[in-house]
């Protein structure tokens, strides 16, 4: 079974690439390289023995995307995460944001929405969510008006595909908000490799633990919390990524329940800024040089995810906890950098 996998070769997609071959789907990637390389291609290929096909352009080109489902008529579902992800740039630059995140996923659908049949998994994020009344956060909190464009794409992103769902019943389609991904595939064969000063937490930690970086800056420890620290929800990768293949099987089995919905994808713990140090200083055995300085600008108090329906309905768990994410990514560091 063919799956088109868009921004195969990041973060996220090429470990979902990895559990789609170990599953025995046939996978081809779709990746303009804005935020990786095609030497990923390798580690994917040296964790599963095969190499996925692989096709470089940039699903703003309309035609390039109904060139390619011309072609490739086989596919038989799509996970899209194609898209630009960094917050403080879809500020400076938001109609980037918008057209990149939002016209690859209208061309997508488009061309889906002439099949017989389509499945379509979203890559959506907890941002959604904004500071949520209640903890831990489930499907049915509500959305709040988004921070940044960057989290004002995803939002529209789900109301595009509820939309088209609704008129479209060929579609089948699953939104997954995802919590904080890290963490990297145990091989290290495949990890995050961030451009420039990383924005998320786990990789800064990493960066100033192999030297990269001279300290991390904890923004802010005056918050209502334990320790003062902010509070997430840090899912590893692979779980992430498994996550995402029993999402597509659970729409080829015929097995959702309509044909749009969505699922939190998190471990259902939270942790604290200064629990995530302690972790990393006790897998990697070392100390980070670490400083409390303010707050930064848009950051929420606390999120974490009620996991039950992805629990219940995907029958999928997370299996890792914060020191296997931290010890993976660990390894990823010293091995790109070391
Ligand atoms: C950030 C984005 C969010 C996006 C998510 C994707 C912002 C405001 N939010 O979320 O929209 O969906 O990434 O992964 O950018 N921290 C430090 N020092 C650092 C970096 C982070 O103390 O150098 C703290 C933050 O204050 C936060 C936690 O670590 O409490 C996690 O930060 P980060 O990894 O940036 O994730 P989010 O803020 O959850």
């Amino acid at each position: 079974m063919k799956i088109l996998v868009t921004g195969g070769l990041g973060f996220i997609g090429s470990h979902t690439v990895v559990e789609l071959q170990n599953k025995g789907y046939k996978v081809v990637i779709i990746d303009n390289c804005s935020n990786s390389s095609p030497d990923v291609l390798q580690g994917i290929q040296s964790i599963t023995g095969k190499k996925p096909i692989f096709e470089q352009f940039d699903l703003r080109e309309k035609e390039k995307v109904q060139n390619f489902f011309s072609r490739h008529d086989d596919i038989e579902g799509v996970i899209h995460f194609a898209a630009s992800k960094a917050v403080g740039e879809s500020v400076e630059n938001p109609l980037l944001y918008y057209e990149n995140n939002l016209s690859t996923l209208i061309y997508i659908l488009q061309q889906l929405s002439y099949k017989k049949s389509a499945n379509f998994i979203f890559s959506s994020s907890c941002t959604v969510y904004g500071q949520a009344d209640e903890l831990p956060i489930t499907e049915n909190a509500p959305v709040k008006p988004a921070e940044s464009p960057y989290g004002n794409t995803k939002q529209i992103g789900e109301e595009i595909i509820r939309d088209t769902c609704k008129v479209t019943k060929n579609l089948k389609a699953i939104s997954l908000r995802y919590f904080n991904p890290t963490g990297a595939h145990p091989s290290a064969e495949i990890g995050e490799l961030p451009i420039g000063v990383p924005q998320n937490l786990i990789p800064f930690i990493t960066q100033t633990a192999i030297g990269l970086r001279e300290k991390l800056s904890v923004f802010g420890n005056d918050y209502p919390t334990s320790d003062g620290t902010c509070i997430r929800d840090y899912i590893h990768v692979v779980d992430l990524a498994k996550a995402h293949v029993v999402a597509l099987q659970r729409l080829i089995d015929d097995k959702n329940t309509t044909n749009y919905e969505v699922f939190n994808v998190g471990t259902g713990t939270g942790s604290t800024v200064l629990e995530v140090i302690q972790s990393f200083e006790k897998v990697s055995g070392q100390k980070l040089n670490y400083q409390i300085v303010g707050r930064r600008e848009g950051d929420i108090t606390a999120a974490y995810a009620d996991t039950t329906k992805a629990n219940n309905e995907l029958d999928w768990k997370a299996e890792s906890k914060l020191d296997d994410s931290l010890s993976s990514a660990w390894k990823w560091e010293q091995k790109v950098r070391g």
